[in-house]
């Protein structure tokens, strides 16, 4: 490598998380060019010769993809603090929702909120994933269900990359709770959301993807499957809420229609994952909803991982089951709850989160990457997912800028 560069990174430990070589793809004493937002070069800086116009000294340190939360619904009125107390008090999760609580008295107070206050509080939750090196975030509607709530949400996700050095997915999902003036008719409600909010969404240009919640608190696979069809039509990509609570065979059918990923799945047989296999949808683990709701099923990780299906982890930050403003404490409990190791924690929050959002151009450490990238003051990468709380990153650059 001998061209001139705008910027060097050098004196690094590098975990590029490529796969094949070295555990975390570590390449010692490494050094990483980038040009505007692209990384141009990786490797040893014994093997680089180049000029760069400016240089930075990485003291010895290592340097890691900027995380990607590939699952959030930060954006949200309200909280649900009572809620926690009824649960404490007996009530489950389920017996909450069908009284009218739950998603519902979320979608009550984000209807009321309005966008700036929405902003105000999405900012302060976002910013807590950024300070813990998030540079991708995706984030979804569906507390809203109207048609002007629903934009109104995706309008403020799209803001926050505004505000905040992140780049942002939108995921319009509709099909999360039956609105009090749908009740009794849900499937009224699913052609309302293909036929009238979908192609708006569409049209604005305001998601990347759509979502569904498959269950019985939710919408059934047939209701489930109009939306998917819908997607199609309209080019979303597709993601899903399947086997929370129940097997509803929710993955399945998700599967059938290509989806990116399946989320939560702790009721998925393990018979079953060979149908992520196939479609080559990423198995999205959501530990924080499993703490919280103190759930004791667990996703099927031994077959997930002997059929090699990518696994990824998110915060599912919200208010309801997972509120929870922290990625590597997700991580954490997809080590200690789920027995991931840490270098599968680390993939589940850089290049499989990456391949969970349909985006090639990240979550690794490579040449014709976004330049995405955190410094950490640590002696392994394994002590980012054995510790909770205890690091920072101490630089940061997003899309090759040092912010
Ligand atoms: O991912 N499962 C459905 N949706 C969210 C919960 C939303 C809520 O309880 O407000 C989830 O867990
Ligand atoms: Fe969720």
């Amino acid at each position: 490598m001998s061209n001139p560069c705008d910027y060097l990174i050098y004196n690094v430990q590098i975990a590029t998380m490529l796969t094949g070589s070295a555990p975390y793809g570590e390449i010692k004493n490494g050094c990483i060019t980038i040009d505007g937002e692209r990384i141009v070069y990786v490797g040893e800086l014994s093997n680089f010769s180049g000029n760069a116009k400016s240089k930075f000294d990485g003291g010895g340190k290592w340097i890691l993809p900027g995380f990607i939360d590939c699952h959030t619904h930060l954006v949200y009125g309200g909280d649900r603090a009572n809620e926690f107390e009824r649960r404490l008090n007996g009530e489950s999760y389920q017996s909450i929702a069908a009284k009218g609580g739950g998603i519902k008295s979320t979608v009550n107070a984000t209807r009321k909120a309005t966008a700036d206050e929405l902003l105000a509080s999405a900012i302060l939750r976002a910013t807590a994933l950024v300070n813990e090196g998030v540079t991708t975030l995706e984030v979804k509607s569906g507390y809203g269900l109207d048609l002007d709530t629903e934009i109104k949400m995706l309008q403020v996700a799209k803001k926050l990359s505004d505000e905040l050095p992140v780049k942002i997915l939108a995921t319009y999902l509709g099909a999360h709770a039956l609105p009090a003036e749908f009740a009794q008719d849900a499937d009224a409600y699913i052609d309302f959301v293909c036929d009238e909010v979908m192609p708006k969404i569409s049209e604005l240009k305001l998601a990347d993807s759509v979502d569904v919640f498959c269950e019985s608190i939710g919408f059934s696979p047939a209701q489930c499957e109009r939306v998917f069809k819908a997607a199609q039509q309209f080019g979303l990509t597709i993601k899903a809420h399947v086997e929370q609570l129940s097997d509803l065979k929710g993955a399945k059918l998700a599967c059938d229609y290509h989806a990116l990923s399946v989320d939560h799945i702790e009721y998925l047989p393990a018979s079953d994952v060979f149908n992520l296999k196939l479609s080559d949808t990423v198995a999205v683990l959501l530990p924080g909803a499993f703490y919280f709701l103190n759930e004791t099923q667990k996703p099927p990780i031994e077959a997930l991982r002997k059929q090699q299906v990518p696994m990824a982890i998110a915060t599912d930050l919200n208010p309801g089951s997972s509120p929870i403003a922290s990625i590597l404490t997700c991580a954490n409990m997809a080590c200690v709850l789920f027995a991931l190791t840490p270098e599968e924690a680390l993939r589940g929050i850089t290049v499989n989160a990456a391949k969970a959002l349909g985006l090639k151009d990240r979550g690794e450490i490579k040449a014709g990457c976004r330049a995405d990238l955190c410094l950490w003051d640590i002696s392994h990468p394994a002590q980012l997912v054995y510790t909770v709380n205890q690091y920072k990153p101490v630089s940061k650059w997003f899309g090759g800028k040092l912010v």
